[in-house]
């Protein structure tokens, strides 16, 4: 996957995550292709840097994340710092406190993700990808979550998504068999949104994340803040919240924007606020 990047690329984790922008766009890369982007600790802490420096970044409007090396997005978690890191219950919990804190930022993100997979997406990876917004992959893909392979719970956010994704029964079947499923089926069963070749991936995320950093931001947020509080328990439910941003919206000049560039038949100039 190559592009020509607007900014040079800002380095987290000795170089394992990466992070630039371009035209709107903010792109991290999980970058450690000899351990099929596998995540350790530091990694996962750099994560949250890059995510922390894009949210605050106003010229980006929507982020993805991708994996380097063309055989992976993310592989899962470093195994090979289990021993040390997450051997028994209590070393687990200092683990989980510290990857989970940056996949809170992800969770709670403010602006647009999508996740661009080529490759496995297995574990962790696709904690991560089922936190993003969206899922577009490469054909070539696959994907699992091997923790009874393991012998690892995955943990109620990892399931939460995962059942909210696919239903109970698939979710299921892929964590009592640790099974690899293909593209093709996890388009289907609705793990992911869209499928293509691996040469057309990265233009076709490109093209996705650019139609949605043209639209009007605002717009985009209370669709997103509007899908966040369906999936909640209807007694956890801030309808304050979806009643403030739609407010937001229609007081906004990107609305006055909105109808005048649809009157004079030309595309709008959208400004987030
Ligand atoms: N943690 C640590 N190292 C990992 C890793 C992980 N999650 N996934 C892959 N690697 C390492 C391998 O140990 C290997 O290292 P080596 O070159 O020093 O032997 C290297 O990455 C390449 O992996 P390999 O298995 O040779 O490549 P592959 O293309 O045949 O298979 C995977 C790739 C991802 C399918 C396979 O490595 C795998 O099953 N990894 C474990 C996935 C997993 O259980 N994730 C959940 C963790 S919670």
């Amino acid at each position: 996957m190559s592009d020509i990047s607007s900014t040079a690329e800002t380095a987290y984790a000795d170089g394992k995550i990466l992070k630039h922008t371009t035209r709107g766009v903010g792109v991290i890369t999980f970058n450690n292709p000899d351990k099929r982007n596998a995540m350790s600790l530091e990694m996962w802490e750099g994560f949250g840097a890059a995510l922390t420096s894009l949210r605050d970044d106003d010229t980006v409007r929507v982020v993805i994340l991708r994996g380097a090396g063309g055989k992976a997005f993310v592989s899962g978690a470093d195994i090979s710092q289990f021993e040390k890191t997450r051997h028994n219950a209590a070393a687990s919990e200092e683990y989980a406190r510290r990857s989970a804190a940056q996949r809170a930022l992800l969770a709670d993100y403010p602006k647009p993700t999508i996740a661009c997979i080529q490759g496995f997406c297995l574990g962790g990876g696709m904690q991560v990808a089922m936190l993003a917004d969206i899922r577009i992959a490469s054909h070539d893909s696959q994907f699992g979550i091997p923790a009874a392979r393991l012998g690892i719970a995955y943990g109620y956010d990892g399931l939460r998504h995962l059942v909210s994704l696919v239903g109970p029964s698939w979710a299921r079947l892929l964590m009592y068999t640790g099974m690899r499923i293909d593209s093709a089926e996890a388009l289907r069963i609705g793990l992911v949104e869209r499928v293509f070749p691996v040469d057309d991936l990265w233009a076709e995320t490109m093209g996705l994340a650019h139609a949605i950093s043209e639209n009007a931001p605002l717009a985009i947020k209370a669709a997103k803040i509007t899908i966040a509080q369906v999936l909640k328990d209807e007694s956890q439910r801030d309808m304050d919240a979806i009643k403030a941003i739609g407010n937001a919206c229609m007081d906004s000049q990107d609305f006055r924007e909105g109808r005048q560039a649809f009157m004079q038949k030309r595309r709008p100039k959208f400004q987030g606020r």
